[in-house]
């Protein structure tokens, strides 16, 4: 995978101040941002760049919520510390559509009901696709052990597994 910038990946740069300088691609916009070094990505993404569809539920890597992708792979953005993606490319649930169409698994769990309240969505979706990309997904139980991170407080677990199967096919 591509990288925004190569030239970046030597890290980010701290400034006087002790804030750091992180340069990093997010839906495939350039983003440059200074902040706190203990900023993590998931506070970065909702609160500098207004991404809000990744979401904030324990804040401390126990519920998937905040899944986003770095370099094609899930990760935990509550988890992830934001220089930590100096130089690479981050994907959030917005930038899973293209050309106007939602990706095949935002359909698939719309058409088979794979929400109730729609917190975890979002995560669920973006931990779908990786789980999909990796292979990982040949029965039910893969499934649902590949998506076992991605807690759902409503349930919906039978109707998520319905849907990445969906995306499968
Ligand atoms: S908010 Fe990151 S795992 Fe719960
Ligand atoms: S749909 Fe409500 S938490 Fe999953």
């Amino acid at each position: 995978m591509e990288h925004a910038d190569p030239s970046r990946r030597r890290g980010p740069r701290q400034s006087a101040d002790g804030r750091v300088e992180v340069a990093f691609t997010v839906n495939g916009t350039a983003e440059r941002l200074r902040v706190d070094p203990r900023t993590t990505l998931l506070d970065a993404l909702r609160e500098r760049l207004e991404l809000t569809g990744t979401k904030k539920g324990c804040d401390r890597g126990q519920c998937g919520a905040c899944t986003v992708h770095v370099d094609g792979r899930r990760v935990l953005s509550c988890l992830t510390i934001l220089a930590a993606v100096d130089g690479r490319e981050v994907t959030t649930v917005e930038g899973l559509a293209t050309g106007g169409r939602l990706h095949p698994v935002q359909r698939a769990f719309i058409e088979c009901d794979g929400l109730q309240c729609g917190f975890c969505t979002p995560g669920q979706i973006m931990s779908a696709v990786a789980v999909l990309r990796e292979g990982s997904a040949g029965t039910d139980a893969e499934i649902r052990e590949a998506m076992s991170g991605n807690v759902c407080r409503c349930g919906a677990y039978p109707n998520i597994v319905e849907a990445v199967k969906q995306a499968r096919s």
